[in-house]
């Protein structure tokens, strides 16, 4: 079976899914969108009202933020991979509870396997928490962090900045950091691989991002 054939069945089986509580409440599943070769994954929490409605994830006031950011680098949303740690949507927006996140987490993992994004960003604290534990996103957002094959930057919901003008900012000024390191995940392919037309640089050349 292809990947894309893969990644096609588990958003199917998402939407068949009833494996804990937040199926009963749904409209639509949201399993995610975007293409299987992106380079750049967005995490978020879960669906919201015009998500559940759509069966997409970010189409609403939250989703209208992160398109005019990626606009801003340059990138449309149809070159990202989006979704979120819990694929139905919660009841009045509450935080998803262990359970649920526990339940839907395998969806999650699947995806990250058949994308192998280079770039995880994580939008608000319950995605960054598969990768940073006990942190605090005031003080890590916009700090990428390597593991192993894969660079994970945490950064603010855009439900929250759109509450709170200074988070605002922080998430837009952490937004311009992604380009930049593409450019280095770039550069790092680039000395991995040298052929003489592309020599390897002498000395002192350690980018200074991570
Ligand atoms: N907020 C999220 O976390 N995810 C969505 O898909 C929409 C809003
Ligand atoms: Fe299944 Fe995830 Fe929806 Fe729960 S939230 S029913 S685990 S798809």
């Amino acid at each position: 079976m292809t990947a894309e054939t893969t990644l096609k069945q588990l958003e199917h089986e998402v939407s068949q899914c009833q494996a804990c509580g937040l199926a009963s409440g749904r409209t639509r599943s949201v399993p995610g969108s975007g293409p299987l070769t992106a380079r750049v994954m967005f995490i978020g929490e879960g669906p919201g009202f015009n998500e559940d409605k759509q069966g997409l994830p970010f189409v609403g006031q939250a989703g209208k933020l992160l398109e005019q950011m990626l606009a801003k680098i340059t990138l449309n949303r149809t070159d990202v991979y989006i979704t979120n740690v819990v694929k139905c949507r919660p009841p009045n927006n509450r935080d998803p509870l262990p359970e649920e996140l526990a339940a839907c987490g395998n969806y999650l993992d699947r995806q990250l396997l058949l994308i192998r994004p280079e770039l995880i960003v994580t939008l608000g604290r319950f995605s960054m928490a598969r990768w940073f534990a006990n942190e605090k996103i005031s003080i890590i957002h916009g700090k990428p962090k390597r593991f192993d094959k894969t660079v994970v930057m945490p950064l603010f919901h855009p439900a929250a900045a759109l509450r709170n003008p200074q988070w605002l900012k922080l998430l837009e000024e952490d937004f311009l950091k992604i380009p930049r390191i593409l450019a280095k995940l770039d550069a790092e392919k680039a000395q991995a691989t040298p052929s003489p037309a592309t020599p390897s640089p002498t000395s002192g050349e350690q980018l200074t991002l991570f």
